[in-house]
């Protein structure tokens, strides 16, 4: 009888101490990602032109389209929830319309640059789960069409939704399997390209910047960090026999991202962002030419 109290009172420590440590270990994550969500970044915003005529406004659209902006921010550019559950917790893009509840109405264009070049908001935080590191190498010229044409999209009176972490979102925050696209851009050296659009290698690569988040820096894809635990994994873009860019035709290829179904009917998983879908013929044509340049690497070898 005494053993066994003296059992169960070792019990009840050891539970304890379990129980407290959790305690400790959630403290310090909560801590931890914390800051980093509430990291501050000084970023010096080089000035771009931002146009006004129809032919760059129409070309900003094109580039919103096509680069997802409103897989995040709604059809309408209005705001939307991108995910929203008690894991990941309230994730929703940012109205970014002049209608009544965004904050960009009182913008200057330096505050344009800096969201999206940057992925820095006007209070100089990193802007959450905003893809930034994605539109950083987009040339002046590419940016600031696609400023001049956010500034034309008629406004929509919607609550901007403040960002709220969930629990698995922090313990990714926290490990580092999760980062601020401010805390990947190399803020002071920023090179936008200047590329010439056409079916060339050159601008295959500058439009790829775009897909390097899911495919990986070297696009050999495989496990998505920058998404949710239960994101299939991304496909080898490169040619290697593991994939299937070796074995596609340009026309498979161009056809797979238009109708999201492979040459074999099957259909790609919509993580994929359907808006690639929406890129013109010179944009697919170059990023072909481009993935079959790549040298062939491993599944995942990222
Ligand atoms: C993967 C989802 C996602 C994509 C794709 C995305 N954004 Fe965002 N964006 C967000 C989220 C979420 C926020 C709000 C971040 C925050 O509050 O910390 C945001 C914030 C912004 C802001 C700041 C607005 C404000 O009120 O703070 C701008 C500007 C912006 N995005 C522009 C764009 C543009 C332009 C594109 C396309 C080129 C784009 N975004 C693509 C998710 C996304
Ligand atoms: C948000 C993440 C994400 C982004 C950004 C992204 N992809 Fe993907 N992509 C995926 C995932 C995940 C798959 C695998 C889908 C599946 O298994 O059905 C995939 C599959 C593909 C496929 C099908 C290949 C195959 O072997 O089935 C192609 C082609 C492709 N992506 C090209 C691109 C290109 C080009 C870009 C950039 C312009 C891009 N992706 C950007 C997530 C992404």
């Amino acid at each position: 009888m005494a053993q066994m109290k003296k059992l169960l009172k070792v019990g009840a420590w050891a539970i304890g101490g379990l129980v407290g440590l959790i305690a400790v270990a959630a403290g310090a994550v909560f801590v931890s990602s914390n800051g980093k969500f509430n990291q501050t970044y000084a970023v010096t915003v080089k000035p771009v032109r931002i146009p006004t005529d129809a032919t760059a406004v129409a070309r900003g659209q094109h580039i919103a389209q096509t680069r997802g902006c409103m897989d995040c921010h709604g059809r309408d550019l209005g705001g939307a929830k991108v995910i929203e559950d008690g894991a990941m917790g309230k994730l929703h893009g940012a109205n970014l319309t002049r209608g009544a509840g965004s904050r960009i109405a009182t913008w200057k264009d330096e505050d344009w640059v800096r969201a999206i070049r940057h992925g820095v908001g006007p209070d100089a935080r990193g802007l959450f789960l905003m893809p930034s590191q994605e539109y950083s190498h987009l040339s002046d010229e590419d940016l600031g069409a696609l400023i001049a044409f956010l500034k034309t999209v008629p406004p929509v009176n919607r609550d901007r939704v403040a960002i709220e972490l969930g629990p698995v979102t922090r313990v990714l925050l926290t490990v580092g399997k999760m980062k601020l696209a401010a805390e990947e851009i190399d803020h002071a050296n920023l090179r936008p390209a200047s590329v010439a659009p056409g079916v060339t290698v050159e601008y295959g690569r500058y439009v790829a910047a775009g897909c390097t988040g899911c495919h990986g820096a070297n696009f050999s894809g495989g496990k998505i960090d920058i998404g949710p635990p239960d994101w299939p994994q991304a496909a080898n873009l490169t040619p290697h026999a593991d994939g299937r860019m070796a074995k596609w035709t340009e026309e498979d290829f161009v056809r797979t991202i238009r109708t999201a179904k492979r040459p074999d009917g099957t259909e790609v998983h919509p993580v994929m962002p359907r808006a690639f879908g929406q890129m013109d013929d010179t944009e697919l044509k170059a990023l072909y030419a481009f993935f079959k340049t790549l040298p062939a690497a491993q599944k995942g070898t990222r």
